[in-house]
């Protein structure tokens, strides 16, 4: 579903990220772990058109998107969850998920079914929906940052960090939501700080240090991996060593 070359991408004359190469196929859950300015947010702005790649190839459904406006690459069913879910604060929950419907233009009638089916997914946000978007608790601004994108019909879904400052049993909620997503037919690129909750989630999963992809593999060998654990699972060697 999605394929990209060689990608190299970052701001002005700063090159964040060098030579990736990565896929995913229809139906997966990917996961995309690394540090703190590893360029993994600068990655799904490149593929979503907020980052004008430098050069390699993005391609999603076998078209290429390199220069392609973000609202066309959001038409095409490539949709982009930002980090700190970037809600419209003053509007409220249903204006926020009528905003998410424009990039897939339809009638009002099919924008309301879109709405339905995002209520049903998420009860919490029918109850919220008149509700300012900036008084939601962090957890329901996440679900109303999903159910956003959920309304321009998605064949894939990318979502920067939506753990990110929850609570753990808000987290887990959310995790749960992108385990229903994924039995649903979507397709997701996941990024997240909590490396295990991600890993146990994904089938396969990618390790981004600096900008540069320095590991792939099944999601469960990442997990095994030494490397892996004691740099993102926050095993403790020292004691094993004793
Ligand atoms: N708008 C910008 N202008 C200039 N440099 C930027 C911009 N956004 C990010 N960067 C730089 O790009 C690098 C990668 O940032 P990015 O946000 O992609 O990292 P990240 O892996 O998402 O980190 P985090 O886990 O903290 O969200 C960092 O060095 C950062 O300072
Ligand atoms: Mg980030």
């Amino acid at each position: 579903m999605l394929r990209i070359r060689n990608l190299d991408a970052g701001y002005g004359a700063l090159t964040v990220l060098q030579g990736v190469s990565l896929h995913v196929d229809a139906g997966e859950i990917v996961a995309i772990i690394g540090a703190n300015g590893a360029g993994k947010s600068t990655l799904l702005r490149a593929i979503s058109g907020l980052v004008r790649p430098q050069c390699g190839r993005v391609e999603f459904a076998g078209r290429p998107l390199c220069g392609m406006a973000a609202e066309r690459i959001a038409g095409l069913g490539c949709l982009h969850v930002p980090e700190g879910r970037q809600v419209f604060a003053p509007m409220t929950v249903r204006e926020n998920l009528l905003v998410g419907g424009y990039a897939r233009p339809a009638p009002r009638a099919e924008l309301d079914e879109r709405m339905d089916r995002v209520f049903s997914f998420f009860p919490r946000l029918k109850e919220r929906r008149r509700q300012t978007a900036g008084t939601l608790s962090g957890g329901e601004q996440q679900m109303l940052a999903i159910g956003r994108a959920l309304m321009a019909c998605p064949s894939m879904l990318m979502m920067d960090e939506p753990s990110m400052g929850l609570a753990p049993i808000a987290a887990k909620s959310i995790f749960e939501i992108v385990a229903r997503l994924r039995s649903g037919g979507l397709t997701v690129l996941l990024i997240e700080q909590n490396a295990r909750a991600a890993l146990r989630l994904a089938d396969r999963g990618y390790v981004l240090e600096t900008g540069r992809i320095l590991l792939e593999g099944a999601a469960g060998d990442l997990m095994a991996n030494h490397d892996v654990q004691r740099a993102y699972l926050g095993k403790d060697y020292s004691r094993i060593d004793e």
